[in-house]
């Protein structure tokens, strides 16, 4: 097991590329499994959570090679119908092939994910989803087994807007027999770019990027060659960090247009940002203005982001808050925060952020990927040393993040635990 170990404060600057989006590739590696034959995925990150993918598709069966940012995964002879407890409880984004295996297969057996870090994190619209799709579904010794001879189309009616869910139920329904109405689908770009390359792929999906999608079910899904997106979140996280340190950033290869809500924030922090096609060229301020921020399904503050801005508020010059609507509970970076002399006060799932003059380095733990990347932007900015322990949780997320940060002029070295 690694740890980071970073000497701050620094200021950093200068350019960053963007590497694919991770919450993209994941559903759409599974999408692969509704295809028979070679399907081709571009611009896809190298991180952990796409070898556990990788992995789980093997144990299916498929042939996966990975090169050059390029993945190449071949469906024609899947052996095995099951994503095991051990995948599933390292990555939940394993339960994604349950849709795909159910519409092309017949059935699936996927292990529960249980809880995560920050809290339960219920799946029950992904069964509901199933069953409404005709699917017979049972929970046995941890295990969802699921199984239809062939799914038929719906109405489906989302009480929240759930990232997982849309994406599940779309790919199951793309192969049911008739039409499938699917109501307040999440909006997310992952989930649209999602929909689009099922529709390269000979899906009949109407509404893409509305809540409602309609779609008229298929015999076949071919296999579909796809580049993905820019990832978002990695975006958002270096132009945090520019801004936490009050450095001057210039983030590449990314997409400006599905950040509005984190470069807004950033804004009212006093960051001077300017947008190019494919760019955002961040200045961080001297002293950051305090702000309030709700996490929202997109087009809102993403939950994915509120860490990292909690790291940044924790230098405001006065009291910000940050509330997160989305997971109530995903908190476990704020005693982390704490340890490097943060100020932060929560009350339920609000957190009352009282800036400081400076943090002081620590040993710190990250919990999840996202913890992690706040820490990482906190230690930048604390003066002397801090060990961040656990650091696969960020491997999971982002691609060589110690080297793009070095580069940025950071003192980050990645060590033995
Ligand atoms: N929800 C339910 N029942 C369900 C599914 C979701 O009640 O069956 C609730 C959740 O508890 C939550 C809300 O719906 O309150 C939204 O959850 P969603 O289903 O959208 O989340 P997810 O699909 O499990 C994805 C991302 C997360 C990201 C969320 C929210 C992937 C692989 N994961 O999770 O990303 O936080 O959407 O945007 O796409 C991360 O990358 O660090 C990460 C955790």
């Amino acid at each position: 097991m690694d740890k980071f170990v970073i000497n701050g404060p620094c200021k950093l600057s200068g350019s960053v590329e963007t590497n694919g989006a991770k919450n993209a590739v994941l559903p759409l590696m599974a999408a692969s499994l509704l295809a028979r034959g070679e399907c081709v995925i571009k611009n896809v990150p190298n991180l952990r959570d796409v070898a556990t993918m990788t992995r789980l598709l093997e144990i299916l069966g498929a042939g996966v090679a990975f090169k050059n940012h390029v993945l190449t995964i071949d469906t024609s002879k899947l052996t095995c119908l099951e994503a095991p407890y051990d995948l599933v409880r390292t990555m939940r984004a394993s339960i994604y092939v349950m849709g795909p295996l159910v519409a092309a297969h017949k059935k699936a057996r996927v292990s529960q994910p249980g809880g995560c870090a920050w809290g339960p994190r219920p799946i029950d619209l992904h069964i509901m989803a199933l069953e409404r799709l005709g699917a017979k579904v049972a929970l046995e010794h941890g295990y969802i087994n699921a199984s239809a001879k062939r799914l038929r189309g719906a109405e489906i009616i989302f009480p929240v807007s759930s990232v997982g869910a849309t994406a599940q139920t779309l790919m199951a329904a793309v192969l049911a027999k008739g039409e499938t109405t699917l109501k307040n689908c999440a909006l997310e770009p992952e989930v649209v770019e999602l929909a689009k390359a099922l529709n390269k792929a000979g899906a009949k999906i109407q509404g893409v990027g509305d809540r409602t999608m309609t779609i008229t079910g298929v015999d076949a899904i071919e296999p579909f060659t796809h580049r993905v997106m820019p990832d978002r979140i990695e975006a958002g996280t270096f132009a945090a960090a520019a801004v936490a340190t009050a450095g001057r950033v210039k983030i590449t290869k990314c997409d400006p247009s599905n950040l509005s809500a984190v470069l807004d924030a950033l804004t009212v922090c006093g960051a001077d940002i300017e947008i190019g096609e494919d760019s955002i060229d961040v200045q961080g301020p001297d002293r950051v203005e305090p702000a309030h921020v709700v996490t929202r399904e997109y087009p809102g503050f993403p939950t994915d982001m509120q860490a990292q801005m909690m790291a940044v508020l924790c230098r405001a010059k006065g009291t910000s808050t940050v509330k997160d609507t989305i997971y109530t509970d995903r908190f476990t970076h704020v005693p982390e925060l704490r340890r490097l002399a943060a100020s932060i006060r929560l009350d339920g799932n609000l957190a009352v952020i009282h800036g400081v003059k400076g943090l002081e380095g620590a040993p710190v733990m990250a919990t999840d990927i996202r913890a992690s990347s706040a820490l990482i932007i906190a230690a930048l900015m604390a003066k002397g040393r801090t060990d961040i322990l656990r650091v696969y949780h960020i491997d999971r997320g982002y691609e060589k993040i110690e080297r793009k940060l070095r580069r940025l002029g950071a003192d980050i070295k990645r060590m033995p635990q």
